[in-house]
């Protein structure tokens, strides 16, 4: 049977020195201790190293049991979150559901990820007189912009169905004692699911976070969870040799040290476009910290190879690439023949476009090593349920790693509270009285 994952080096080896190389292992063997035995920065978020093994099972029957209601009670789908508490399901669902569908039995939108009015009041225009239900998601429970897309939402299914029905239709995914959407659920009756105290947002995919609303779209859920644990089986190896999720923790960091300050994301499949939108959450709010880390971006060639592709080939030397390669496509297309060769692709009669697609990373991966962008590749088998569940442990797992090779905690994010602080003091909120009297007087000047 074909392997689910493999990683492969040979064109990032050559920008590593080789002593740098070999010396990464004791490092790893440091960081590995901190990450199993619980001593790193940051060890109270750790839930999600055995999740796929000890995931509560009795909460796992009750999100099949709720999708299914979900489907049948609804026509859509409304998942409000932000950040780990939306990305995830939005990657499974754009990567395991069809881009183009005719009919949906549910289709899964999102909202509460962004605070645009046009956004909102396009949404809320798109299911009012459909039947829909909402699951809203907030670990903290507290957070603007899910809350805001909620309060909507909520008044909405009210008016539609009444008071008593709405409730029926809105699944609460919040922390399991603590928080005003806790407190909320309990008062008004809501179905109840839990992100773990020990798992950070980021880390979620694989908690009812993601289980829910990707169940709801239809994707096999118990198949995704087996692709964690088979992932969670082989990624326990301490010699990098034998553990590619540490190989690749271990090549990103050394790129990192050798000056290189961008990891761009590649994959030749757009399906992964919001998978690349998680992996960078992942990454960005992990390591970015301490005036460190490498910045996360990301590419869908070859799409953007007419675009970002000059600056890849010909920019500063700042960045590598890691790409995740799909080795096997569900379906294919083949390049006919025409009477008359107008075009000139006759030379690829009978070729199919995903040999086409292959090829074009292939010269891709060439063009780019020999313009000195190191490229680490992930081969993925194929595209299914198992494969996202296994890429994502995969993902995780290397993080942790990677921020304990980092020197930082990644399991925190307290840049992400400046803003808010701001935000809330702007907008008024009862307690910033004094840091909005400051931002206003570092407006005036600002302005002149
Ligand atoms: O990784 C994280 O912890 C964050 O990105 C959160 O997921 C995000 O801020 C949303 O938080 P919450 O689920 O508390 O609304």
């Amino acid at each position: 049977m074909k392997q689910t994952l493999s990683l492969h080096i040979s064109h990032a080896l050559p920008f590593v020195s080789a002593e740098a190389y070999k010396a990464i292992q004791k490092e790893v063997n440091h960081a590995y201790s901190e990450l199993f035995n619980g001593t790193g920065k940051g060890s109270e978020f750790l839930g999600w190293l055995d999740l796929p093994k000890q995931y509560d099972k009795e909460e796992f029957k009750r999100i099949l049991q709720a999708s299914r209601q979900i489907r049948r009670q609804a026509k859509r789908l409304i998942v409000i979150g932000i950040g780990g508490s939306y990305l995830g399901a939005k990657a499974a669902i754009e990567l395991l559901t069809p881009t183009f569908a005719k009919k949906r039995k549910l289709e899964v939108l999102f909202a509460g990820q962004n605070m645009s009015s046009s956004y909102l009041a396009e949404l809320v225009e798109y299911v009012k007189d459909q039947d829909f239900a909402v699951n809203v998601i907030s670990k903290s429970g507290t957070t603007t912009e899910p809350a805001i897309a909620f309060r909507i939402f909520k008044k909405l299914l009210e008016e539609k169905y009444g008071i008593e029905e709405a409730k029926n239709r809105i699944y609460v995914t919040t922390d399991k004692s603590k928080g005003a959407l806790r407190s909320l659920a309990l008062e008004q009756g809501y179905a109840t699911f839990v992100v773990p105290d020990n798992i950070g947002g980021r880390y979620s995919v694989l908690t009812a976070v993601g289980l829910l609303p990707i169940a709801a779209a239809g994707i096999d859920i118990v198949d995704m969870m087996r692709g964690a644990k088979e992932a969670y089986k082989l990624y326990k190896q301490k010699d990098i040799r034998k553990n590619d999720a540490f190989l690749y923790a271990a090549m990103r960091n050394l790129l990192y040290r050798g000056n290189k300050a961008i990891e761009m994301f590649v994959s030749y499949e757009p399906k992964l476009t919001y998978f690349a939108e998680w992996w960078k959450q992942l990454f960005g709010e992990s390591e970015g910290k301490d005036h460190q880390g490498l910045f996360v971006a990301s590419a869908n060639f070859s799409t953007d190879l007419h675009s970002l592709g000059q600056y890849i080939q010909d920019g500063r030397r700042i960045m590598f690439e890691t790409v995740v390669q799909v080795q096997n496509s569900p379906v294919d297309i083949v390049i006919q023949k025409e009477a008359q060769d107008l075009d000139g692709l006759n030379y690829l009669e009978g070729k199919t476009l995903d040999y086409v697609n292959k090829k074009a990373f292939e010269g891709t991966l060439l063009a780019h090593s020999d313009g000195l962008v190191p490229n680490l590749v992930i081969e993925l088998n194929e595209i299914t349920a198992f494969s996202f569940g296994h890429l994502v442990y995969f993902f995780e797992i290397a993080c942790g790693l990677s921020g304990y090779l980092l020197g930082v905690n990644p399991f925190d994010q307290e840049g992400v509270e400046a803003y808010k602080k701001n935000m809330f003091a702007l907008l008024g909120k009862p307690g910033y009285e004094t840091l909005k009297k400051e931002l206003l007087a570092k407006l005036a000047q600002k302005n002149g």
